[in-house]
C-alpha cells in the first residue's frame, strides 16, 4: 500500500512542546525550592498559568484538536492574487502546510519551501517531503535548508512568495523589515506576495505607518495591509499579543 493511502500529513504545532515542558519544569522547580524557602511557592503560580495557557493554545492549534492553524494559514492563500502559473516560494515553511496547500490549489505551480529547521521547532525537511508525498504533490515541490535572512536565489526568481508567522522568529536579524525586503527581492516585477506575521510588534517592525511607507519606497507597485487577527474563527483567548493577536497580512504586487 502507498504512503498516501495509509498515512496522514503531520503539520506540527506553533506552540512547541518545549514551551509547555519548560513552563511545567519551572513550576516544579519553584515548588521544590518552596520546601526550603516557603516564599518560592509564589513563583509556581505564573509558570502553572503559562503551562495551562500554552497547553490550551497547543490543543486549539492542533490538527486533532481545534485545527485552527489551517484557517489561519489559509488567510495567506486567500490574500495571494495569483494565477498559479510559474514558481512560488514559501519562506519558513515549517512542515510545509502552506506550501502544500499552494501546490494543491495551483496544479501547474512549482513550489519551493525553505526553512532553517532548528532551534525550538519540531519541524524538518524529511517531514515536509513525506507530507508532500502523502498529499500527492511531491513531484512539483522541493525543500531547502536556508535562512530567510539570505535567500539562496537570484533576484526576481519567483512569480510569487508567501510566508506565515516567520519573520518575527528570525533571531539573527534585529530589524525584521530587512527580511521583508529580502523576501521581495526574489519576487519578479509584476509578481505577487502575501506575508502574514505579528506586524504590529513595534520592537520588530517599527510603527505600522513607517513600515508601509518603507515597503512602498522600495518601488512596490501595489501593497495593502489586512487585519487578520480579528477573523471570527480565532477565539479571544488566542488574541493575546504574543499569540495571534497582532497578526496582519502584507500583500500585493511587486
Ligand atoms: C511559527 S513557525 C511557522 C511555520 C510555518 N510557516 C507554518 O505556518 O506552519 C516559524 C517557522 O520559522 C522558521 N524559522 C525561524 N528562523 C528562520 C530563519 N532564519 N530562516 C528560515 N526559517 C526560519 C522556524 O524553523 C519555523 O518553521
Amino acid at each position: 500500500m502507498s504512503v498516501r493511502q495509509t498515512a496522514e500529513p503531520e503539520y506540527g504545532n506553533w506552540v512547541s512542546t518545549k514551551l509547555i515542558y519548560g513552563s511545567i519544569a519551572m513550576s516544579i522547580s519553584f515548588f521544590v525550592l518552596s520546601s526550603v524557602f516557603p516564599i518560592f511557592v509564589v513563583g509556581t503560580i505564573p509558570f502553572l498559568l503559562s503551562f495551562a495557557y500554552f497547553a490550551y493554545a497547543r490543543h486549539m492549534f492542533s490538527q486533532r484538536g481545534g485545527n485552527l492553524q489551517a484557517p489561519i494559514r489559509n488567510l495567506v492563500v486567500e490574500h495571494l492574487d495569483w494565477d498559479g502559473e510559474g514558481k512560488v516560494l514559501d519562506i519558513g515553511c515549517g512542515n510545509a502546510p502552506l506550501a502544500i496547500e499552494l501546490a494543491k490549489r495551483y496544479p501547474s505551480a512549482q513550489v519551493t519551501g525553505i526553512d532553517y529547521w532548528g532551534g525550538m521547532w519540531e519541524y524538518s525537511k524529511a517531514v515536509c517531503e513525506r507530507n508532500a508525498e502523502i498529499e500527492g504533490v511531491a513531484g512539483r515541490m522541493n525543500f531547502q535548508k536556508a535562512s530567510a535572512a539570505a535567500l539562496p536565489f537570484e533576484d526576481e526568481y519567483f512569480d510569487a512568495a508567501v510566508s506565515n508567522l516567520v519573520f518575527h522568529e528570525v533571531g539573527d536579524v534585529k530589524d525584521k523589515r530587512e527580511l521583508i525586503k529580502e523576501a521581495l527581492r526574489v519576487v519578479k516585477r509584476g509578481g505577487v506576495f502575501a506575508f502574514q506575521d505579528l506586524f504590529l510588534l513595534k520592537r520588530h517592525f517599527g510603527k505600522v505607518d513607517d513600515l508601509v511607507a518603507m515597503i512602498k519606497s522600495w518601488g512596490i507597485k501595489e501593497m495593502a495591509f489586512a487585519d487578520t487577527s480579528d477573523s471570527e474563527f480565532i477565539p479571544k483567548a488566542l488574541r493575546l499579543p504574543f499569540m495571534v493577536g497582532r497578526i496582519r497580512i502584507i500583500y500585493g504586487k511587486k
